[in-house]
């Protein structure tokens, strides 16, 4: 099985003020086969490269966006990028076919609890609910949507549990970096 190039496009607004997604992001930098590209700090005032971004794209298999949920969404970059970067005839469209068959996934974290996301909990949707936009987008451009990687109560939950919630995260990507990828997550019916 041959190994996978995974680019984990990293969006947190607050970088420094982070706990969790810091912990995460420095649990996998460094490792084999994946690359870390921290948006704000590339494009502090959101006028993102397309063709950087594009050929970044280009040479990797896998696409990972790592953000805390803002919202119930992902913070505005994220959205700039999807807007400037996956262009009609690059990204989807006629000729529009450089993403067909990579595999998308999202690691995000939440300042809510796991019980709030669910229905007639306080964020009443469940995460996946919440990022069918993502799965969507995916599905338009041709990728494989993964099940997202979520850390709940990211302010409060106890650094042991970030920890070990990192090291989670660390396996998962050396997983799919070996060809191990998990099961497509499409709550699209198939023969749309
Ligand atoms: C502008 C803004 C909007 C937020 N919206 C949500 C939200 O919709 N749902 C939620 O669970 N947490 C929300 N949060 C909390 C963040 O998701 C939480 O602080 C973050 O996941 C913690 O990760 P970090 O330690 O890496 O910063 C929001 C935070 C900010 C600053």
């Amino acid at each position: 099985m041959s190994t996978l190039r995974v680019l984990v496009l990293y969006a947190h607004p607050n970088h420094d003020m982070s706990r969790t997604n810091r912990v995460l992001r420095a649990a996998i930098e460094g490792l084999a086969g994946v690359t870390v590209h921290d948006l704000y700090d590339c494009y502090p005032h959101l006028f993102v490269d397309v063709r950087r971004e594009q050929r970044l794209l280009l040479e990797h298999d896998v696409l990972v966006f790592q953000h805390p949920m803002q919202w119930y969404s992902a913070p505005a970059i994220v959205k700039e990028w999807e807007d400037s970067v996956l262009e009609n005839g690059w990204a989807y469209g006629e000729g529009g076919d450089k993403l067909r068959g990579k595999h998308f996934m999202q690691a995000v974290s939440t300042g809510g609890h796991s019980e709030s996301y669910r229905h007639g909990g306080k964020a009443h949707f469940t995460i996946p609910e919440l990022l069918r936009p993502f799965e969507q987008m995916a599905h338009y451009c041709g990728m494989v949507y993964l099940p997202p990687f979520v850390t709940h109560d990211a302010r409060d939950t106890a650094d042991s549990e970030i920890a070990t919630q990192a090291v989670r995260y660390r396996a998962l990507l050396e997983a799919i970096h070996r060809g191990d990828v998990p099961a497509p997550f499409h709550t699209i019916p198939a023969e749309d």
